[in-house]
C-alpha cells in the first residue's frame, strides 16, 4: 500500500534524480555544435569550438597556413587568396563542395597543391568548417579550445 509519506518520498526522490541527471548531462552527453555555441555565448568565449573546427584548425596550421596565412588571414603567398573572403557570402561565396573539390584536387598550374595525397575528405571538411568559422567571424584568431579542454584544465 502506498502511504502519503511514501508518495512524497517518491516524488522527492524523482526530483533529486532529475537534478542529478541535469547536473551530469553536460559532461556525459556528447558535445554537439549547438551545446558548444550555447556555452560560448554564455561565457563569451570566442575561442570555444566544436571538435570538427578544432581539428580543422590543426590541419590548417600544418598544411595551409604557409600560403593562405596563419589564422586563415593575411595570405603569405601573393597569389593565394584569403579564404575567409573566398567562403564569405559577401566575397566569392565559394560553396562548401567547391572548396572541398579545390582543396582535394588543387590547381597545380596555379600553385595550389592537391591535398588528396595527404588529407582524407573528412579532414578537408574540418578545414572548411574552420575557415567558415573564421569567415563568419565568431572564431577569433588564435588557438581555439574545446569544452573538454576547459574541463580537463579545471580538474
Ligand atoms: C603552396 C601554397 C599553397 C598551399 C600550401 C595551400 N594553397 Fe590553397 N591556394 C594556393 C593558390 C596560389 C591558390 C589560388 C589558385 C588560383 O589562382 O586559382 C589557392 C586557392 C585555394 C582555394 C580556392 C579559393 C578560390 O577562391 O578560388 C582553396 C579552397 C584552397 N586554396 C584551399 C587550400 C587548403 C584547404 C589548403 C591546406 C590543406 C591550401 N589551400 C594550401 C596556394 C596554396
Amino acid at each position: 500500500m502506498i502511504t502519503k509519506h511514501g508518495v512524497r518520498g517518491g516524488l522527492v526522490g524523482a526530483w533529486i534524480l532529475a537534478g542529478a541527471v541535469l547536473a551530469l548531462a553536460p559532461r556525459s552527453a556528447p558535445l554537439g555544435a549547438a551545446a558548444v555555441a550555447r556555452a560560448r555565448d554564455t561565457v563569451h568565449d570566442s575561442l570555444l569550438v566544436p571538435d570538427s573546427v578544432y581539428q580543422g584548425w590543426k590541419w590548417w596550421h600544418v598544411y595551409c597556413f604557409r600560403c593562405h596565412g596563419e589564422d586563415a588571414m593575411h595570405p603569405v603567398l601573393a597569389t593565394a587568396p584569403d579564404l575567409r573572403w573566398a567562403v564569405s557570402p559577401t566575397g566569392a561565396n565559394f560553396p562548401r563542395d567547391s572548396f572541398v573539390y579545390t582543396a582535394w584536387n588543387g590547381r597545380p598550374a596555379k600553385g595550389m597543391p592537391a591535398w588528396n595525397v595527404l588529407l582524407d575528405s573528412s579532414a578537408i571538411q574540418e578545414i572548411y568548417q574552420y575557415v567558415k568559422a573564421r569567415s563568419d567571424g565568431w572564431l577569433k584568431p588564435g588557438r581555439p579550445h574545446r569544452l573538454s579542454d576547459l574541463q580537463n584544465k579545471s580538474k
